[in-house]
């Protein structure tokens, strides 16, 4: 039987960090044998809110960056396509179909929307906006992917696209499109070493996956934890202190964990020595992504080749689908009986003298 697909991807607006990891990046490495996978470069996505000139300008090395960070974590370019989205226009076309599939009002309440016109500072919403769920549901459908893993930031998207691919197919009487699943990570969203609600680059609150020791490590024992804990003779709160959310999502030594956990709520143990700890964990985390990043850097070109083969298979699987679906839609027909009565027409005039009205 066919491997069922997955698609998803990130924005190309810079480095990626360790929220990437646990909500979507690990996911993403281990079911690779299991699915055939995409992952798109949602430039186009970037738009939404960086439209200018300048913000166009840095996409393709932030492309590559990112591409690199994929393939850090163990994202194999052999198993799986890397794609741009601003090359496959296909893209644009399913797009416009699906915004006549949903309305205003149900884009209104998908939460992400206002929050990220509120962080770019947008005091009123672009169209392209509004629609950026719309543009991401047309992602997903286009290879026709049946599971999106992705970080929870995200999930409402994932929910229309599920509305969409079914008001679809009960419109057109026909299953073009799989109803994806959402994957969440196992940890969904990941907080801030400042213990803000969520790591972000631009918060300045993140740990890069590229990121060196000595900076992983200035920026761990710089980490927010227990704000009532002065001196570390005051037991601690474990639950939801950032230090201990990191131990246990990137610290395989569980006996270590549990044991700073009980020596912190007990008092018997300084900040110093959790957070060194937890430096050590991260940086034997990161040592062999930056081992297959600096592996794939020396290769010159080697990305740049890899977001190429890759839209090469992500158009042909473009066309495939836009055709499928406009079929089905009759669409595809309206210009079909119009050129061939067209090109019948031409014929028969060619045949009757050749030379036009000129007779
Ligand atoms: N919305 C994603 C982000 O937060 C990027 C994205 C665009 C995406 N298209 C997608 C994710 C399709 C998963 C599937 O950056």
């Amino acid at each position: 039987m066919a491997k069922k697909r997955i698609l998803t991807g990130d924005r190309p607006t810079g480095l990626l960090h360790l929220g990437h990891y646990v909500g979507s990046l690990a996911n993403r490495v281990r079911l690779q044998d299991e699915y055939e996978c995409f992952f798109i470069i949602a430039d186009l996505h970037t738009l939404t809110t960086k439209p200018s000139r300048e913000d166009i300008a840095c996409l393709a090395d932030n492309a590559r960056h990112m591409v690199l960070d994929y393939l850090a974590c163990g994202i194999d370019p052999a198993k799986s396509v890397i794609y741009l989205q601003s090359a496959v226009h296909e893209v644009c076309e399913l797009d416009l179909i699906f915004e006549m599939l949903v309305t205003v009002p149900r884009l209104n309440r998908v939460p992400s929307i206002k929050e990220m016109a509120r962080s770019a500072n947008l005091s009123e919403l672009p169209f392209g906006l509004l629609g950026y769920p719309v543009l991401q549901a047309a992602d997903i459908l286009l290879p026709r992917a049946h599971l999106v893993p992705v970080g929870k930031d995200n999930e409402s998207h994932v929910e229309l696209t599920r509305e969409i691919a079914r008001r679809f197919n009960s419109m057109y009487g026909a299953e073009i499109f799989p109803v994806p699943d959402v994957m969440l990570g196992e940890v969904p969203t990941l907080v801030g070493t400042d213990g803000a609600a969520k790591m972000s680059k631009s918060l300045g609150n993140a740990i890069m996956l590229c990121d060196d020791a000595k900076t992983v490590e200035k920026k761990v024992m710089s980490m927010y934890t227990d704000p009532n804990r002065v001196r570390s003779d005051i037991p601690g709160r474990v639950k939801g202190n950032p230090v201990f959310i990191y131990h246990d999502s990137f610290n395989p030594d569980r006996d270590e964990v549990d044991d700073l956990k009980s020596r912190y709520a007990k008092g018997k143990v300084g900040d110093v020595e959790v957070k060194q700890k937890l430096a050590k964990a991260l940086n034997a985390f990161l040592e062999p992504l930056r081992e297959r990043r600096a592996a794939y850097e020396g290769r010159r070109g080697y990305v740049d080749e890899i977001i190429y083969d890759g839209t090469q298979i992500m158009r042909a699987e473009a066309r495939k689908t836009l055709e499928a679906a406009t079929k089905a839609m009759g669409l595809s027909a309206v210009w079909n009986r119009i050129s061939r009565k067209a090109e019948e027409t031409k014929k028969k005039q060619a045949a009757a003298g050749g030379g036009g009205s000129g007779e």
